[in-house]
Parts: C-alpha cells; structure tokens; sequence
C-alpha cells in the first residue's frame, strides 16, 4: 500500500486503535529486519522465561502472567518483542516503520521503567530490588543496531560530498526509480 493512504489509513483508525490490542505476529517476524535486535533477545532469559518453568508450573496462569503474558491471548510463548513493543500487526512494514510518528500510531510501544515494573516488582523472585538503569543496559538488543545505522547513514552522505565527473555521468545513481527502470527496459530491448 502507499505511503500516504496508509497514513490517512492510519489517522482514521486512530482513536478506535488506541484503545484496543493489536495482534502479534511473533518474535520471528522481526527477525529478517531487526537481526541483531533478534540475536541478542533470543540469547536473553527474557526468551527462556517459559523454559525456567516446570511442566506444572507452564500451565499455572500466575507464572504465565509474567512468564508468558501473551499466550493466552496471542499464542505467543516467553516475553517476546512484542510484549514489550506492542503487537506488530499495522506497524511491521517497512514503509510504516520508518516513520517514527507514523509506527507509534499504528500501535508500537516505547517501553518504560514503568512497563518493566509490571513483572519485575517486589512479587518476583529477586532478592535485589529492581534497578532500571543496570537491568536496561543488561537487555541491551539496540546498540549494535544504532551503531550499524549510524555507520551507514554516515557512507550515504559521502557520495554527496564528493561527485567526481564520473559519478554524475553514471545514470543509474541519481535517476529517480522510475526513470531506472525504464531504462532497464531499454537495454533490455536492445539485447
Ligand atoms: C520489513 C522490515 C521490518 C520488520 C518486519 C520490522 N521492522 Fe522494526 N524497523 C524497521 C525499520 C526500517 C526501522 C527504522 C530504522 C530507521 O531507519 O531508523 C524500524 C524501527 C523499529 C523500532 C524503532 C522505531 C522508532 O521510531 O524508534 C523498533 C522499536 C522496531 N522497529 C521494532 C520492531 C519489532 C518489535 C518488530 C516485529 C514485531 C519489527 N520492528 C519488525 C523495519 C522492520
Ligand atoms: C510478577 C511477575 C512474576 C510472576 C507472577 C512470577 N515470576 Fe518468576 N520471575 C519473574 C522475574 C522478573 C524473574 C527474574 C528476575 C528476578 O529474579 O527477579 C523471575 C525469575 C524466576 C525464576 C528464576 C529463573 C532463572 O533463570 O533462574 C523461576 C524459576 C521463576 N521465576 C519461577 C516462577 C514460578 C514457578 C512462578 C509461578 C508460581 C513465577 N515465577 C511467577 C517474574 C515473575
Ligand atoms: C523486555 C522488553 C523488551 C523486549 C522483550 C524487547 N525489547 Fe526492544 N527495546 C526495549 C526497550 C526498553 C528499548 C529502548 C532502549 C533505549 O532506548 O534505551 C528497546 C529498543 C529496541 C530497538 C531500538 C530502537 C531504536 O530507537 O533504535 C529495536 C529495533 C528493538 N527494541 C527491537 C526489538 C525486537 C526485534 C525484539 C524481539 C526480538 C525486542 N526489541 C524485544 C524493550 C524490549
Ligand atoms: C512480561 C513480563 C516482563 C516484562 C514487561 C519485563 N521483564 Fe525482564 N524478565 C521477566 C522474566 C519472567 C524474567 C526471568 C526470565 C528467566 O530468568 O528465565 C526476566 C528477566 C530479566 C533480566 C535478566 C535477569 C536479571 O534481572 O538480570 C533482565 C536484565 C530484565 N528482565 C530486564 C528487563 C527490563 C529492563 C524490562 C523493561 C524494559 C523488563 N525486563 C521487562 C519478565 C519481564
């Protein structure tokens, strides 16, 4: 779908939206996109905290609560991306998520100190109480994305700086897609 009807899409949803859950689609769907951010969540307990439970105890709906909130209704097992950022059901195309405004309407969530405290409080098992700034870091699945980004952000602004005489006779770089394209089906006729 386009940019724009998804966005008018979007505002029109908006405040039926808001209020209600959006669905999951699992933690894998991220995967192909977010392979770090996948990475470093699948090796984290966070993944694991169904595992951590007997047999008994995977049937048992206070564990689950915070072990597995989203199985019941969701069918999706551990704490997975989306108990934490919302359920990926409008945001998780491409075109949507590359609109940091566009994302939050359709449904992504920023999660806060507050959101970690609904399972890690004084009912869970840790004999240390829950120190934000130290367990975040510990969960960190971003770093090696941001850092990534900021890497490639930063080759894309070369080409920019420095046109040689080549580069501005090369067609295919600075050709709207639309004109690539034609162009392809040209020499495609030629061949
Ligand atoms: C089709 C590819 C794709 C899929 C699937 C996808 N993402 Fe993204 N995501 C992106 C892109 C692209 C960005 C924007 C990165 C940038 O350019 O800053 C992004 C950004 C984000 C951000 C930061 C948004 C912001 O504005 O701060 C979060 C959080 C995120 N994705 C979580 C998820 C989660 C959770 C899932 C799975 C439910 C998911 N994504 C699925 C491509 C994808
Ligand atoms: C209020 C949320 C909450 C509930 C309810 C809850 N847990 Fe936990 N549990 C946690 C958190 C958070 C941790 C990990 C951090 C910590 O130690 O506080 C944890 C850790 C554990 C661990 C240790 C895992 C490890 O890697 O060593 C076990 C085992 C466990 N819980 C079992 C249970 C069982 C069994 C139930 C149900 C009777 C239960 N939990 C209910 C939040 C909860
Ligand atoms: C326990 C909650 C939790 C889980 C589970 C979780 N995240 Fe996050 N995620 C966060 C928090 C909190 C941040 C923001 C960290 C910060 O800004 O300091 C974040 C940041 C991100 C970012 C970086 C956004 C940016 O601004 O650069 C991406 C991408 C992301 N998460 C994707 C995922 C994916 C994909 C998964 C599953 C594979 C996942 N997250 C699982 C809580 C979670
Ligand atoms: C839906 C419930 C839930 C939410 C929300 C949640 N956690 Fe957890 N978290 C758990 C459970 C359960 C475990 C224990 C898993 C295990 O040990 O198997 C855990 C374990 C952890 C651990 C590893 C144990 C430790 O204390 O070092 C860290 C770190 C952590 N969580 C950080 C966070 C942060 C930071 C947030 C908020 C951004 C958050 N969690 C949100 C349920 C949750």
């Amino acid at each position: 779908m386009e940019s724009r009807s998804v966005r008018v899409l979007a505002l029109v949803w908006g405040v039926a939206l808001e209020a209600q859950a959006f669905d999951f689609l699992g933690s894998e769907s991220c995967q192909s996109c977010h392979p770090d951010a996948w990475a470093a969540w699948k090796a984290s307990p966070h993944a694991r905290a169904k595992d951590v439970l007997s047999p008994t105890q995977q049937r048992d709906a206070r564990c689950l609560s915070c072990h597995s909130p989203n199985e019941g209704d969701q069918k999706v097992a551990a704490v997975s991306c989306e108990s934490c950022h919302g359920g990926g059901q409008y945001y998780s195309s491409k075109h949507v998520m590359k609109d940091p405004e566009l994302v939050r309407l359709a449904g992504l969530v920023d999660p806060t100190e507050k959101s970690c405290r609904a399972c890690h409080d004084a009912s869970s098992p840790s004999i240390k109480p829950f120190d934000f700034k130290s367990r975040l870091k510990a969960m960190d699945h971003w770093s090696v994305e941001r850092a990534k980004k900021k890497e490639q952000s930063a080759r894309l602004d070369r080409p920019a700086r420095s046109l040689t005489p080549f580069r501005t006779l090369t067609p295919f770089r600075t050709l709207t897609p639309f004109r690539t394209l034609t162009q392809w089906a040209a020499l495609e006729k030629k061949r």
